[in-house]
């Protein structure tokens, strides 16, 4: 098993460490603080001793399960969305089977299932079809398919997948036998939430995690949701991964989600206030385009044709101050990241530095 580079995260190293005035290249939202979590003193009382046979704390697993109503043998907590979706594309694909990933892509939708010795092939969001899924052709592509793997919202464009458009992938996936993972860390930042889509049928499995809509980057929280066969099976992979979760984590992660409610209105406005941002930014600035996204998050700025959205990061980060992440590294070059769940502060400024630079 061997991963390839991580592209979007080598990225982000470069430059995470240096302080820019104009940071956008997170797709997470701004930060919360641990006093506005909440987090007192009781979190820090009791043993530390854990008891190997229970990977999570049985109140958090409780706490997803009622916020997004599953019954508990259709859920399992995770080290953040990146265990979970490990385990996901684990549980379910084999060496030597096929497995139909998109592009524009978050990379480990990819490279993980190319890493277990999967054929994976592209199913290409275009331009011209507005990034949306194209499901004639993910009909044809699925056959003899055992996965596909798409983030509901997309990184880094900001489209989403809508109910109907879940409904038809659910039938299309049942009439190919074939399991969808729809990552869904963005869902919540959608301007109208589509559906849960582990809740449409057993053909999806759904991951989700409290690092990114959720505004709490550093809690390494997650979740997996789905057929309570593939369930199992995640779990068991999970006693060769992680074993279980950290306790103090655990206790945040369930102040986490009492405060649900409020920190999705905290990111909602958030998101709100930047992308009328962009929009006023779009309307004055004729060298650069979007495709309007359904919500973000991530979103993605188009270039001039021919620009080399690696090298024009490079010179934003350099000369202007202003930290964003090129497009290229997730499949769509001319484009530049920026994340709806910036500083509001910080995304106007970036913007005008970017209308500088062009
Ligand atoms: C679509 C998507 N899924 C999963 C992850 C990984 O999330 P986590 O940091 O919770 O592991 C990311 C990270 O940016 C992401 O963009």
């Amino acid at each position: 098993m061997e991963f390839e580079p991580f592209g979007l995260y080598d990225w982000l190293k470069r430059y995470e460490d240096r302080p820019m005035k104009n940071v956008l290249a997170a797709s997470a939202v701004k930060s919360v603080t641990l006093r506005e979590l909440g987090a007192g003193p009781e979190l820090f009382e009791g043993e530390l001793g854990q008891h190997m046979a229970t990977p999570f704390h049985p109140k958090l697993h409780e706490a997803v399960a009622r916020a997004y109503g599953f019954p508990l043998e259709r859920v399992i907590i995770t080290l953040a969305g990146s265990e979970a979706d490990l385990l996901a594309i684990w549980s379910t694909v084999k060496s030597g089977d096929k497995v139909v990933a998109e592009s524009p892509y978050y990379q480990p939708l990819r490279s993980v299932p190319k890493a277990l010795g999967a054929k994976v092939v592209t199913h290409q969001r275009t331009l011209k079809n507005k990034f949306r899924l194209d499901l004639g052709r993910l009909e044809e592509q699925l056959k003899g398919a055992r996965l596909l793997t798409i983030a509901n919202l997309n990184n880094p464009t900001g489209v989403g997948v809508s109910r109907r458009e879940l409904e038809e992938l659910r039938d299309i996936a049942a009439r190919r036998r074939c399991t969808v993972l729809v990552d869904e860390a963005f869902r919540e930042m959608s301007f109208d939430a589509p559906p849960v889509a582990a809740s449409l049928g057993d053909e999806f499995v759904s991951t989700n995690t409290l690092t990114k809509s959720y505004g709490l980057g550093g809690l390494r929280t997650g979740w997996l949701l789905g057929p309570p066969k593939l369930v199992a099976r995640a779990l068991t992979a999970k006693n060769h991964t992680s074993v279980g979760q950290p306790l103090l984590e655990q206790r945040l992660a369930m102040l986490a989600l009492e405060k649900r409610e409020w920190l999705l209105q905290r990111a909602h406005r958030i998101r709100d206030a930047n992308a009328a941002a962009m929009r006023a930014c779009l309307s004055r600035q004729t060298k650069a385009g979007w495709v309007e996204p359904d919500g973000g998050g991530p979103v993605a700025l188009r270039l001039p044709a021919g620009t080399n959205d690696v090298r024009f990061s490079e010179r934003l980060a350099e000369e202007h101050d202003t930290f964003v992440s090129p497009c290229s590294v997730q499949g769509l070059p001319g484009h530049l990241r920026i994340g709806l769940g910036s500083d509001t502060e910080h995304l106007p400024r970036g913007l005008a530095a970017i209308g500088a630079l062009l």
